[in-house]
């Protein structure tokens, strides 16, 4: 089979499953089944090797079948990193790429005004999944150490090793339990300069008209609880006083619709509200806040 009779033959598989841009989807597979970049595979028109024929049917299988582009070749890019992704964690989002960012300004703001104590400022990451805002965050602020956590033993076992591929792992270690609990067992009560979070929000109400690929992810991954989804941010938010060292921040990311349930549970743990960070569609994603 050629690489152009391979393009089209996906691309209609694609199409007939309901993928949206089967045409870029196939390039991309092809490209992922090839081991090159998608500019590379566009060139290629001639014949594929089997293997190359086989693995890329498989992919497409899987992408037909409803799984994520990320899920289906096992990584995605994130803040510039190549993180591995299983069936186990949420495939990281650009829109998580905002908090990031949020996190890597306030970590050089603050340790410009020095308020963040001294080497190594302590981060936490808490609902870590694949590891990619902790990965991302060390990768990019080289005084800090990163507690990550996550309530999933399959999850945290992927976080460990995209530390490890990204070079960090030595400052970000990956700890299992819920929510805040396992940072109080480390000690980091009361230490925590910055915490991030991106727990599961979508309410369970909303499962039906969830994409197909974020059915495919893990439940956990997915629902919050309480009737909004909003339940883990709030259980995490009356425990911030405890955590956050005094003066320390948070960034918590949210669901569309979601910022003023998000607000009154800030006030109710008696945090400050510092600033709303919206995402490139404009849509409130990261709430920031101050102990
Ligand atoms: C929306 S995913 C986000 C993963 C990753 N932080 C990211 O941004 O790509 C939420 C993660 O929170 C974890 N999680 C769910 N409930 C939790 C809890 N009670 N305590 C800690 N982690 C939890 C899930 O296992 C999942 O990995």
């Amino acid at each position: 089979m050629t690489a152009r009779e391979f393009r089209k033959a996906a691309a209609a598989r694609l199409r007939a499953a309901g993928v949206p841009d089967p045409a870029r989807e196939a390039d991309g597979l092809l490209a992922k089944a090839l081991g090159v970049p998608r500019a590379a595979a566009l060139g290629e028109t001639g014949a594929l090797p089997p293997g190359v024929v086989t693995r890329g049917e498989a992919f497409v299988a899987r992408r037909c079948d409803g799984w994520s582009f990320a899920h289906v070749v096992g990584e995605r890019e994130f803040y510039g990193l190549a993180l591995e992704v299983t069936e186990d964690v949420l495939a990281p989002r650009p829109e998580t790429e905002i908090l990031v960012g949020r996190a890597l300004a306030l970590l050089k703001l603050d340790a410009a005004r020095g308020e963040m104590g001294s080497d190594p400022i302590t981060v936490a990451d808490v609902g870590t999944g694949s590891g990619a805002i902790a990965c991302a965050v060390a990768a990019n602020a080289p005084g800090v150490r990163v507690l990550a956590t996550d309530v999933s033993p399959a999850a945290v076992e992927v976080a460990r090793r995209n530390a490890a591929r990204c070079g960090v792992a030595d400052r970000v270690e990956v700890l299992v339990g819920d929510l805040g609990g396992p940072l109080r067992r480390a000690g980091a009560a009361g230490r925590v300069a910055l915490l991030c979070a991106n727990l599961p929000y979508v309410a369970r109400r909303d499962a039906a008209s969830l994409p197909p690929e974020v059915r495919r992810e893990p439940e956990v991954a997915v629902f919050g609880t309480e009737e909004d989804g909003l339940g883990f941010v709030r259980n995490l938010l009356r425990d911030l006083p405890v955590l956050l060292a005094s003066g320390g921040a948070a960034l918590l990311e949210i669901g569309a619709g979601q910022e003023s349930a998000a607000r009154a549970a800030i006030e109710a743990a008696g945090l400050g509200f510092v600033a709303v960070h919206p995402d490139l569609a404009g849509i409130p994603r990261v709430v920031e806040v101050r102990r």
